[in-house]
């Protein structure tokens, strides 16, 4: 690694940290903007306008995080934080690090069921809580519940609640794959599931691979499970006219998710695309 500055000037601490990461990352220089900038807690262009150096702390602290970044964690996960649909979120290892991509089903979401008179919500497998927080910012009138297996995803959930101070939205432990309700309350129900194939985990990049839990990726199956289980139960999570809004993969997956609804009596079934035209978005009407 090429040698660390001798002193805490912040563009001394740019120019290594950008040359430190070259052969690990394409986007060497703004993945050290952005870093650098985390560290001290401000923005990329407020760096550039910092008249203070890096203390003695700071430089080390700096060190590490470089050094994790170049063995392939992700930056998220060093900084502890991300931003998705504009709200601010906590993360760390027990939560999936929210994908823009997604920011796709809560427009959906917020375009769809703020059109119904009633906006009980429910998000499953909320990890990080990035869709149940987004919705609840964005339908003040709905009461979103986010569920999730994992007690250390929900705890971070909690936390990014309150980061952004919202009231409309609770959190309760809860394994999809064996509860079902006794009668449906819900008008929405949105869902990211783990989708990704046992077969297919060997493709995904080593930062995914590595340093994601395997609970927020894999179903261990064939990416269905589910959606399978969400269409044989669905009926008694949502009301008669309310919408499943679910995140589906690539290639042939959100053909395969359909096919588990098709043939059990719902009304619309629509795939909507994502901004690079790839459908990642299904739509079902319940009846
Ligand atoms: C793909 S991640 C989605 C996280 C978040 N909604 C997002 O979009 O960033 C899937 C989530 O489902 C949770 N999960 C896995 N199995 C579950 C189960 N049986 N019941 C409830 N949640 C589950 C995981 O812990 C993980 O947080």
């Amino acid at each position: 690694m090429v040698t660390a500055p001798q002193d805490g000037q912040i563009t001394n601490w740019l120019n290594w940290s950008a040359a430190a990461l070259v052969h690990s990352l394409e986007d060497n220089k703004q993945e050290a903007e952005w870093l650098l900038s985390s560290l001290l807690n401000c923005s990329k262009s407020e760096l550039y306008l910092q008249k203070n150096e890096l203390s003695e702390k700071q430089c080390e602290l700096f060190q590490d995080w470089i050094s994790r970044r170049i063995k392939g964690e992700p930056a998220q996960y060093i900084a502890g934080w991300t931003e998705f649909y504009g709200h601010r979120f906590n993360v760390n290892k027990s939560v999936l690090i929210p994908r823009a991509e997604t920011e796709r089903l809560v427009d959906v979401a917020i375009y769809t069921l703020q059109e119904l008179e009633k906006h009980q919500i429910v998000d499953i497998g909320t990890g990080s809580g990035c869709i149940a927080i987004s919705v609840a910012a964005e339908i003040p009138s709905a009461s979103v519940l986010g569920l999730d297996i994992s007690p250390e995803a929900l705890v971070t959930a909690e936390e990014n609640a309150s980061i952004n101070k919202l009231l409309n939205v609770q959190f309760l432990q809860t394994d999809f794959l064996q509860f079902t309700p006794s009668e449906p309350v819900y008008d929405g129900l949105l869902m990211t599931p783990p989708y990704i194939p046992t077969n297919e985990m060997d493709t995904l990049m080593k930062e995914v691979r590595d340093y994601e839990p395997d609970l927020a990726l894999t179903d261990h199956e064939d990416g269905l499970t589910f959606y399978r289980h969400l269409a044989d139960t669905a009926q008694k999570w949502v009301r008669p006219g309310g919408w499943l809004i679910l995140e589906v993969g690539l290639g042939e997956h959100p053909q395969k998710a359909i096919t588990c609804f098709d043939t059990k009596g719902f009304a619309q079934l629509e795939l909507i695309a994502d901004f690079n035209t790839d459908d990642r978005i299904l739509k079902v009407q319940v009846v």
